[in-house]
């Protein structure tokens, strides 16, 4: 397996120094946009002007979570505000597979999430569409949950489908990991791991990133 990602989410950053705050984790791979419209989730957070700004400040690749109701009509200011990735929630969408093939026709990435009451299994004969799957282990919406472990069955199916179909796809996981669950996420198969108040509620988030990647290494 190639090395663990790390992609801190941004929502638990001090937005007052936000500069200094995505300087902060300049080791991490990837840089983790929450993207909240208080009606997909009942929590808002920003949108594309605010991407488009720490686009600017960092060279790592932005991975654009999407929380909102009608992600397509949305998807071009994000790909504008310079997204590497977008992922959508399944919930949100009529036609997953349509925007997925809509996204990659843009250029940039094609992911889907599944919120915890979501199945995995309708959507396994699919995954050749997408780049990533994001598994959500706690209820979208707010940073600082505590970790469902029992979502990383999920985990275990993505990866046995995944790895039979030897198909290039990154195994994401979003909520609650912190140094004491992100072990057992990295042995059911998780490649890429968001963490946002781990990261950012640490004294040393740069330290935190490089604690998480050991901790993920197993
Ligand atoms: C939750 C967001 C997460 C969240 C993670 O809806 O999608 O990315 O910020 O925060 P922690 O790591 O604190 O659970
Ligand atoms: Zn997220």
């Amino acid at each position: 397996m190639s090395s663990p990602k790390i992609a801190p989410s941004i929502l638990n950053a001090d937005f007052g120094r936000l500069g200094e705050e995505i300087a902060a984790i300049a080791n991490a791979d990837w840089v983790h946009v929450d993207i909240m419209d208080g009606h997909f989730v009942p929590n808002l957070s920003f949108g594309p002007d605010v991407t488009a700004a720490v686009d600017k400040l960092t060279d790592l690749e932005l991975d654009v979570h999407l929380m909102i109701e009608e992600p397509e009509k949305w998807v071009e200011r994000y790909i504008d505000a310079g997204a590497d990735t977008i992922i959508f929630h399944v919930e949100a969408v009529d036609d997953h597979v349509g925007l997925a093939r809509s996204l990659r026709g843009k250029g940039v990435k094609a992911g889907f999430c599944v919120k915890p009451g979501t199945p995995i299994e309708p959507y396994l004969d699919d995954l050749a569409e997408f780049d990533e799957v994001l598994v959500m282990s706690v209820e979208p919406g707010f940073g600082g949950q505590s970790f469902m472990p029992e979502m990383l069955d999920k985990v275990r199916v993505l990866r046995e489908r995944i790895d039979a179909e030897g198909l290039d796809v990154v195994i994401e996981i979003d909520g609650g990991i912190n140094l004491e669950t992100i072990g057992q996420a990295a042995a059911a198969g998780v490649d890429a791991f968001v963490a946002g108040s781990a990261v950012y509620k640490a004294g040393d988030p740069s330290a935190a990133v490089e604690e998480l990647r050991a901790a993920a290494s197993v």
